[in-house]
């Protein structure tokens, strides 16, 4: 890579020297994209000159004021801190060949253009912004967002299962070698984020290509679960599952076209899976509903356990809490494990490690001064900036020697800084209602040039718990809901009333109770601030639509029935439905009947011995046989990472309400 590079910068450089020497000077010219890694060669000064020059030293005299440049020993101009394109575009570098008290020494004039790369730099988009975890001492590899999967489903053994199950870090089982091209994550500037992996162990394979075969979505062309957030502030997150080969591998070009290169660094996969949200939450946890294709009455085959893999009916939701935890402050990525760049006290953004300057910092690692003057206010959030406050006003110059710094305000009376002060700190008192009343910071330096910076003081809020036109009514509000000046309390959802005293009415559920809860059925409520519902005895799954396994009865059919020969259980109470000739609570009392020969009861019941003798013998045989533990540890791992569902038995929280015995 490096090599094709220099090629490229030669060839450049060839031409654009033929030209200039051919006017007599030592002027050259080189390209460099904008995104040049550290350290990367831009151009050998010596080999410009040709061999006579070979031992002479060489070294920048002009035109590179921050250091972005550096010259080896060899002549060889590296780049020593990251370009930005929009900064600075063009170097003119002069370059002495020689030592300085050598009359014959030279002098080279290279011209540095720099060029622009696609993409680059990344942008700090704050619609995104992530929380920064603070350090907790010891180093952490926590993910940036920590999941929590959560499952209700009946197995095929029976029990009715409710599993969480949450992934916030890799586990140690899982091989994180970066140079490993399984997985490609990207974060774009538009906050949208893509996950793709290629199913790659044997079992995850068996898996993923039965739920593509049964449950591909004809017209996308691909196995699709879609994941859904009530309030719907976010987006729907996707699962897609794409196959690369058969009828539908067409569709790959689709993916391609998101992310050009994923064939090459996801070769040789039978099948790939991307998952995607165009926008996560970034402020606070948030809960998704995954919905499944229906299943019919098919089952999907999932590790709960370290010793089986579970086969589940009826699982037709999947419940997903995202929580933004943040990178440490010199991480980012989905991993958190790239280091940021962003230096002067700038924020790295935790999706793709763009910087936030602070005032006076520019360019991409916020490391280029920025000369001029900045207008900032304390408090500095204007959300922050209440009806009456006082509010300071800070002029600051950067990087500049000051001849007058003035302060201007709206009513035209202007505050001037003392001689050599490089600061004015203004307080308003009290301030009152007004849309954006803009100050002024005015700057001329010693060279005469004038800088200036505006604020906008946009005092829109009442203090906290107060409203009106003028601030003075109270809100007081119930349940930490926010009290807006014009709306007063903005309730959170599944709470009504002035000041959010009261419940949504049943039925109703969501932000201002807008919702109605008809999906859950069988009387099941729902509640009231996410419209999860909450089945009535005998039901479960997501509407509560789905009855009590065979022997399982009552509310989230934690009860076992006790109906015995062959009678129905009922789903709601338990209660049997006897077949004749048996009666009583649990059918185990007779009717009288005639009594049957000894000999009709003997024979069935010695032939019942027998079948129990042979399945016992071949019970024991096979234990013997495959008496070998199998390597289980794997197939889980391999399961675990189609879904990136995390059922891994070191963490799984398996809570069977009932276990059949
Ligand atoms: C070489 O570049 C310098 C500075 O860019 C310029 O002053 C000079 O005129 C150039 N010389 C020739 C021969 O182009
Ligand atoms: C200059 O030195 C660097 C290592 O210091 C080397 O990589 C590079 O190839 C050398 N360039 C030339 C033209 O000798
Ligand atoms: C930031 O993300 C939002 C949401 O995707 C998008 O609308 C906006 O254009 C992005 N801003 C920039 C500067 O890319
Ligand atoms: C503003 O400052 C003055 C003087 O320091 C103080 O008396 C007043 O309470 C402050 N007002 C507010 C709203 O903080
Ligand atoms: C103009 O506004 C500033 C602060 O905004 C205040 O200190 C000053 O007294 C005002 N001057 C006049 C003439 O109103
Ligand atoms: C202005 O305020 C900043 C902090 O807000 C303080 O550090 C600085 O010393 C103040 N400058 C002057 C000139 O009062
Ligand atoms: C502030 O500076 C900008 C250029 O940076 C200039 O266009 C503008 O006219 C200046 N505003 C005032 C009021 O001087
Ligand atoms: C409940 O809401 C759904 C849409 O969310 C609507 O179609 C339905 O008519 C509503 N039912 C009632 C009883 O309001
Ligand atoms: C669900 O409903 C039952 C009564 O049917 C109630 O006791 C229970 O508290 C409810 N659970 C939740 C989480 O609302
Ligand atoms: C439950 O309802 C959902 C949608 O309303 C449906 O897809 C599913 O097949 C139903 N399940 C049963 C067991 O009826």
């Amino acid at each position: 890579m490096a090599c094709a590079v220099s090629h490229k910068v030669v060839f450049l450089w060839t031409v654009s020297c033929l030209l200039c020497l051919a006017h007599g000077g030592y002027n050259f010219s080189v390209h460099i994209a904008t995104n040049a890694k550290l350290g990367t060669a831009v151009v050998n000064v010596r080999s410009l000159l040709g061999p006579e020059k070979a031992e002479l030293p060489c070294a920048i005299v002009e035109g590179d004021p921050y250091g972005r440049f550096y010259v080896r020993t060899n002549c060889t101009v590296v780049v020593a801190r990251p370009l930005d394109w929009l900064v600075q575009s063009e170097y003119l570098l002069k370059i002495r060949v020689g030592q300085l008290r050598d009359p014959d020494h030279l002098v080279v004039h290279l011209k540095v253009k720099v060029t622009h790369v696609l993409g680059y730099p990344p942008v700090y988009n704050v619609t995104c912004e992530t929380p920064v975890r603070p350090y907790s001492g010891e180093k952490s590899n926590d993910f940036l967002f920590s999941s929590t999967l959560s499952v209700e489903a009946e197995t095929t053994a029976g029990d009715v299962v409710f599993l969480k199950s949450t992934l916030g870090k890799p586990r140690p089982i899982w091989d994180m070698d970066p140079n490993d091209p399984r997985v490609v994550i990207t974060a774009g500037n538009d906050c949208h984020i893509r996950v793709v992996m290629g199913v790659h162990a044997l079992s995850d394979v068996a898996i993923a290509a039965e739920l593509f075969q049964f449950y591909v979505n004809e017209e996308q062309g691909t196995f699709r679960v879609t994941c859904h957030e009530q309030s719907e502030t976010f987006p729907d997150g996707l699962f897609e599952l794409f196959s690369t080969y058969g009828k539908y591998k067409d569709r790959l070009r689709h993916l391609e076209g998101i992310l050009p290169d994923v064939m090459v660094k996801l070769p040789n996969h039978p099948l790939i899976v991307m998952i995607s949200s165009s926008m996560l939450p970034t402020k606070g946890a948030t809960r998704f509903n995954c919905k499944l294709p229906s299943t019919r009455d098919r089952v999907v085959t999932m590790s709960l356990d370290l010793d089986a893999v579970t086969t589940l009916k009826h699982l037709d939701t999947i419940t997903v809490d995202i929580n933004p935890v943040g990178c440490p402050p010199d991480r980012y990525g989905i991993l958190c494990d790239k280091n940021c760049i962003c230096e002067n006290g700038a924020r790295c953004h935790g999706f793709n490690g763009a910087c936030k300057c602070t005032e006076g910092w520019q360019g991409v690692a916020c490391d280029i001064p920025k000369p001029g003057v900045s207008a900032t206010t304390t408090p500095s959030d204007p959300s922050d900036i209440y009806i009456p406050a006082n509010v300071t006003i800070h002029c600051n110059v950067h990087h500049l020697e000051a001849t007058t710094l003035s302060l201007l305000s709206p009513n035209g009376s202007v505050t001037v800084s003392s001689a050599g002060v490089s600061q004015i700190n203004k307080t308003i008192m009290d301030i009152q209602p007004k849309d954006g009343v803009a100050y002024m910071c005015e700057l001329t330096d010693t060279h005469e040039n004038v800088f200036n910076a505006t604020i906008l003081l946009d005092a829109g809020n009442c203090s906290p718990n107060r409203k009106g036109e003028r601030c003075d009514e109270t809100c007081e509000c119930l349940q930490g809901a926010s009290c807006d000046r014009w709306a007063g309390c903005v309730c959170p959802p599944g709470w009504t009333g002035t000041r959010c005293q009261e419940r949504c009415p049943d039925g109703t559920y969501g932000k201002g109770c807008g919702k109605n809860c008809t999906r859950c059925l069988h009387g099941a409520s729902c509640a009231p601030s996410d419209g999860t519902c909450n089945c009535t005895a005998g039901w479960y799954g997501s509407d509560c639509n789905v009855s009590c396994p065979t022997y399982r009865y009552g509310l989230r059919c934690q009860h076992t029935c006790t109906c015995r020969n062959d009678a129905a259980c009922n789903n709601v109470d338990g209660r049997c439905q006897c077949v004749s000739p048996w009666t009583g609570e649990n059918c185990d009392e007779k009717t009288a009947t005639i009594p049957e020969p000894l000999v009709e009861i003997l024979v069935p019941l010695a032939s019942l011995l027998l079948l129990v003798l042979i399945v016992a013998a071949i019970l024991y045989k096979k234990r013997r046989l495959f008496g070998v533990v199998p390597e289980r540890v794997e197939e889980n791992e391999a399961l675990l990472e189609l879904a990136l569902v995390d059922y891994s038995p070191s963490n799984h929280n398996y809570i069977p309400t009932f276990k059949h015995s």
